[in-house]
């Protein structure tokens, strides 16, 4: 496809997929409003109608709980029936802080909205209309970044803590094996419940049954103590510091400081929570044996020994010290050399790596985004055209899907990407790329 095809189709795809006021990320398989998605959507909003961004933001942030967090669904339909687990299953008015309405899940997901804000910022800040936008949603996404803080960082070490795959954004990536195998799974107190997933997408291509029963099992959990309660952190056999959470944060609070400084708002707290988490992201989070970044697990309290994307998105957040970046970017050329496409989001090397199932394997149109930028940010302009060119490549080959095969030898046979087609956030990246960078 030719780079004019590529953009009509990734702005007819964000039309398809717009539902008046947010973008669901795939009809039928995603068919709400999602957190981190919802972020990245707006990049290619911003490309084409950006007063959709607003609205996207405003739709997002009128789901946002008194505690700060931002579900990560926003259940604008109760009508819908395609997805579980929906709103029913959540019953989020367990915390008396979340609202009324738009009924919410009651965990988040990766923290992207403060740097997205900027993005927009940079691009818009001559219309007075952004500038006021962005006043009056800087102290909702800042209070965001203060419900990591106070809920999930108990110990004040500048960490904070995810207790569910879904809030990871890599819901079956091999790191949390070992945490959801701590589970006992007993069928006879555990919710019946029917995937609504597998109906809709290749069964191969997403999560198992038994990983799905352990995504229930956390759930229940997080609705025992009200999904803010510090019975979680007591009692959940998953507790880990997660690479990726943890990177958008710092991103997102460097973004959110940088805002604030031009706007002339209060960045106060924002500096100190900053301070904490570079040093403690740096120092707790890295393996020299590995020469990557690990997700640590409170629980066994040890690092999670895998290369995995998260510990590439340093690189964006810029947490990274030259060295640690330099030996990310090393390890991306080796990738790269070997013939595969970057970035594959789990290790290729181990036994666990699964080229085709959602997050052991697949390359992912948004974490490409991200690296790309990191990578520019360190000088690392060659590998940065790489990780682009690699996502122009197989999506204008195998179309607008969710995530790609991650070995070139078998993606040449293939005619499509994995899991849903005519996906919001790769049709918003490839747009940003194109049109802002390309
Ligand atoms: C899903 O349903 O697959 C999502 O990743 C969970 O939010």
């Amino acid at each position: 496809m030719q780079k004019r095809e590529l953009v009509n189709e990734a702005i007819d795809t964000l039309k398809l997929n717009w539902r008046d006021g947010f973008t669901v990320p795939k009809n039928k398989l995603y068919p709400f409003q999602w957190n981190w998605d919802s972020g990245f959507t707006c990049l290619g909003h911003a490309c084409f109608e950006p007063q959709w961004a607003m609205r996207e933001l405003t739709s997002l942030f009128s789901g946002q709980w008194a505690n700060g967090m931002i579900p990560h669904i926003i259940f604008h339909s109760e009508t819908e029936s395609t997805y579980f687990p929906n709103h029913d299953f959540w019953q989020a008015e367990v915390n008396p802080g979340a609202p009324p309405k738009p009924k919410t899940s009651g965990i988040s997901q990766p923290p992207v909205h403060g740097f997205i804000l900027e993005v927009l910022f940079n691009k818009f800040s001559d219309d007075p209309n952004w500038v006021a936008f962005v006043k009056a949603i800087f102290p909702k996404v800042l209070h965001s970044h203060r419900y990591f803080y106070t809920y999930r960082d108990p110990k004040s070490e500048g960490l904070a803590f995810l207790y569910h795959p879904w809030e990871s954004g890599r819901d079956n990536s091999p790191i949390w094996d070992e945490s959801i195998a701590r589970i006992e799974i007993d069928k006879a107190t555990l919710p019946p419940y029917t995937r609504k997933d597998t109906q809709l997408a290749n069964q191969e291509e997403r999560p198992t049954s038994d990983q799905y029963d352990r995504y229930v099992y956390l759930l229940e959990l997080g609705k025992k103590h009200q999904y803010d309660g510090p019975g979680i952190f007591e009692e959940s056999p998953m507790l880990v510091q997660d690479t990726l959470i943890n990177a958008i944060l710092i991103q997102s609070n460097q973004s959110l400081i940088r805002i604030g400084e031009r706007l002339g708002l209060d960045t106060g707290e924002l500096k100190e929570w900053q301070a904490q988490s570079t040093s403690a992201y740096r120092e707790k989070l890295w393996n020299e044996d590995l020469a990557t970044f690990t997700c640590y697990d409170l629980r066994s309290q040890a690092q999670i020994e895998h290369k995995e994307i998260g510990g590439l998105t340093a690189l964006s957040a810029e947490v990274a010290s030259a060295d640690q970046a330099k030996k990310l970017n090393d390890y991306l050329q080796n990738l790269h050399d070997r013939g595969y496409y970057l970035c594959p989001s789990f290790d290729v090397d181990s036994p666990l790596f699964d080229s085709k199932r959602y997050w052991r394997g697949p390359i992912w149109p948004q974490m490409n985004w991200l690296i790309y930028r990191g990578l520019k940010a360190y000088g690392f302009q060659d590998t940065a055209e790489i990780v682009k060119n690699d996502l122009l490549e197989l999506v204008s080959r195998l179309g607008f899907y969710e995530y790609f095969e991650a070995q070139k030898s078998v993606a040449a046979h293939l005619e499509n990407g994995y899991g849903g087609g005519q996906f919001s956030w790769t049709s918003a990246c490839v747009l940003d790329l194109l049109m802002v960078d390309g």
